[in-house]
């Protein structure tokens, strides 16, 4: 492969994968190319700047284990998370949201109309509403797995002071596609910045709050997989997210209820929050 200078390199890169057998990854391959050498050309990336986007990638490597994964908040702080959900999107449904790294398979099975709220201190909320189709129809044998930060902001992963399995379950609707639940309102928290992410988030005059969030993650058989959030409107962080996992469908109020028959229902105080929110699922998506 001779004759190659700035203006033929690409395209010979490009080539060099012509022969990959996925037509789906030639497609994949020669876009990464064309768009990193296109990201080079545009801002004339020097060798320096080049060694440290190296070092960031192997920063990112020797913090990352099992439990951790710079790589995915290094994704979620770009916005490329977010980005994949939304090109995922179909109208009518549900607006998808990142996963994050706290959920957990094996959440406890609760009854509908559960209480989370035990020992937790906080604002209680009632939470409800139904799973339904893009019709508009209750879905049948749905489950929520469902999982939240206690009101300092941590899940129960992070706090020793918290039971495990604190204020995450999950819970099979009946016929009516309704869901219903006690918790108390989680708080703002930060995605952790004591790595090479981190230091990108400073150098690049950010924060590394995310408002606070209920997850939920709906399954049920026919429907594609809902991984999702449901944030508080009035949040402080809710126009930004560190993760930009916002939209604003998934932005609710939580409406003040001095409801008297939900209060003796729910074993609640009152005045409480009330959050209403309905699941809208897709069909599963036939196979491409
Ligand atoms: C979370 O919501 O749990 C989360 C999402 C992205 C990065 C870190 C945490
Ligand atoms: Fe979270």
């Amino acid at each position: 492969m001779q004759g190659i200078d700035r203006n033929t390199i690409t395209d010979a890169v490009i080539a060099s994968f012509a022969r990959a057998q996925d037509p789906r990854m030639r497609e994949v391959l020669a876009a990464l190319v064309r768009h990193l050498h296109a990201f080079a050309r545009e801002i004339e990336l020097r060798p320096e700047e080049w060694r440290a986007g190296i070092a960031f990638l192997t920063a990112a490597a020797a913090i990352t284990d099992e439990r951790r994964n710079e790589f995915v908040l290094a994704s979620d702080i770009l916005g490329l998370t977010s980005l994949t959900d939304l090109l995922q999107s179909v109208p009518g449904a549900t607006e998808r949201s990142v996963l994050g790294p706290f959920h957990a398979e094996g959440s406890p099975l609760l009854p509908v109309g559960a209480s989370l709220i035990g020992d937790n201190a906080g604002e209680p909320v009632l939470v409800r509403g139904r799973v339904l189709d893009m019709a508009g129809q209750p879905v049948r044998a749905a489950t929520i797995d469902f999982w939240q930060t206690n009101a300092q902001g941590m899940y129960w992963q992070q706090d020793p002071s918290q039971p495990s399995d604190n204020l995450r379950f999950r819970m099979q609707p009946g016929d009516d596609g309704v869901y219903a639940f006690t918790t108390v309102r989680p708080a703002p928290y930060t995605v952790p910045y004591d790595g090479p992410v981190g230091a990108l988030l400073r150098a690049g005059g950010r924060h590394a709050w995310r408002p606070a969030h209920f997850h939920f993650r709906v399954l049920a058989e026919g429907f594609a997989p809902l991984t999702t959030e449901v944030f508080p409107a009035d949040d402080p962080y809710i126009d930004e997210d560190a993760v930009f996992g916002v939209r604003a469908s998934l932005a609710v109020p939580f409406l003040k209820s001095d409801a008297a028959d939900d209060a003796a229902r729910y074993r609640l105080p009152r005045p409480f929050s009330l959050v209403e929110f309905d699941f809208r699922m897709a069909p599963v998506r036939s196979a491409q």
